[in-house]
């Protein structure tokens, strides 16, 4: 709470200024064959898994706060929807488990909603799951999650496994059913190397199926965003002492390529049937594709 007008002054100044710093930052955007970027910035492509992997180990504690003060809360929505919409889980007439793999999963908040999921709406207990992501300290958030709340910790159909999602050298091929990634894909060095890499892991038939944020389609939605994207860092500071991870968090999300330039990606690695659903005025979108 703000409780004198001289801290509400020193926060208002701060604000502004924050506001006015970075309508000047430079956005770079000439790549060469050995750059690419974060968020704005133009780097070393080899130097990009590192940054992202300093900026999550930097929030991996503090995940759940940053996504509220990032969404305003409405994460939790369009996760839960974006589980409802998959339906996930064995039939009862089915003979075989399916195998999971949640992608940049670290918080294990998507594949232990699909888990639970399965259960509740198909009776699934048998269904597999990989919980997967570069980065040790979300990971480990993930499980101390699991622990917390008393499953799929130490669970025997569940592993955490540290993995790059370019590559996935721990996942064999023609080997999952369902692939999910939700607010990871933007964060990949080479986000088709990713798609590719999806496609090789599914089996013929499975689905690819992504939440990311995306390019809003309503112009006074996306007024009222730019200003609220513009503060997010000056937050993220005030919230989690951490000005740059969000400021890259803000910028990763103006990078990403918007719903119809996502969904040729989708195409170029092989899937079919490929469609998405923009959620929230296109704030973010559901894409999908099946491996044939
Ligand atoms: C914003 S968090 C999303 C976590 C979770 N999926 C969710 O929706 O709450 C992004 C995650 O992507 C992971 N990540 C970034 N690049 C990755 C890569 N190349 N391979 C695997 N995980 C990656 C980060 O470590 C981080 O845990």
């Amino acid at each position: 709470m703000i409780k004198s007008p001289t801290t509400a002054r020193t926060l208002y100044r701060t604000l502004t200024n924050t506001s006015k710093l970075l309508n000047n930052v430079n956005k770079s955007t000439s790549l060469n064959n050995d750059t690419t970027h974060f968020g704005s910035k133009v780097v070393p492509t080899e130097m990009k898994s590192k940054l992202v992997g300093n900026v999550f180990s930097s929030v991996a504690s503090k995940y759940d706060l940053m996504n509220d003060v990032m969404s305003l809360g409405i994460h939790r929505l369009w996760k839960d929807h974006f589980i409802n919409k998959l339906d996930p889980g064995k039939r009862p007439n089915s003979l075989e488990p399916l195998n999971f793999i949640d992608v940049a999963g670290g918080s294990g908040d998507i594949a232990f909603g699909i888990l639970d999921y399965a259960k509740s709406k198909h009776g699934d207990t048998v269904s597999t799951m990989d919980v997967v992501d570069i980065n040790r300290e979300m990971l480990k958030e993930g499980e101390k999650r699991a622990l917390n709340m008393g499953r799929y910790y130490k669970d025997p159909r569940v592993r955490y496994l540290i993995q790059n999602a370019e590559i996935l050298d721990k996942i064999e091929d023609n080997s999952k059913d369902i692939y999910t990634v939700s607010f990871g894909i933007r964060n990949f060095t080479d986000i088709q190397a990713g798609l590719n890499t999806a496609y090789r892991v599914l089996k013929p038939g499975g689905i690819f199926y992504c939440l990311e944020f995306s390019q809003i389609e309503n112009q006074l939605v996306d007024l009222v965003y730019q200003q609220w994207a513009k503060m997010l860092p000056v937050f993220g500071s005030i919230v989690a002492n951490d000005y740059d991870s969000y400021q890259y968090l803000v910028e990763s999300i103006e990078r990403f390529p918007n719903q119809e330039e996502f969904k040729s990606m989708i195409e170029k690695a092989g899937f079919q049937s490929v469609g998405y659903e923009s959620l929230s005025f296109g704030i973010c979108a559901i894409h999908w594709g099946i491996k044939a």
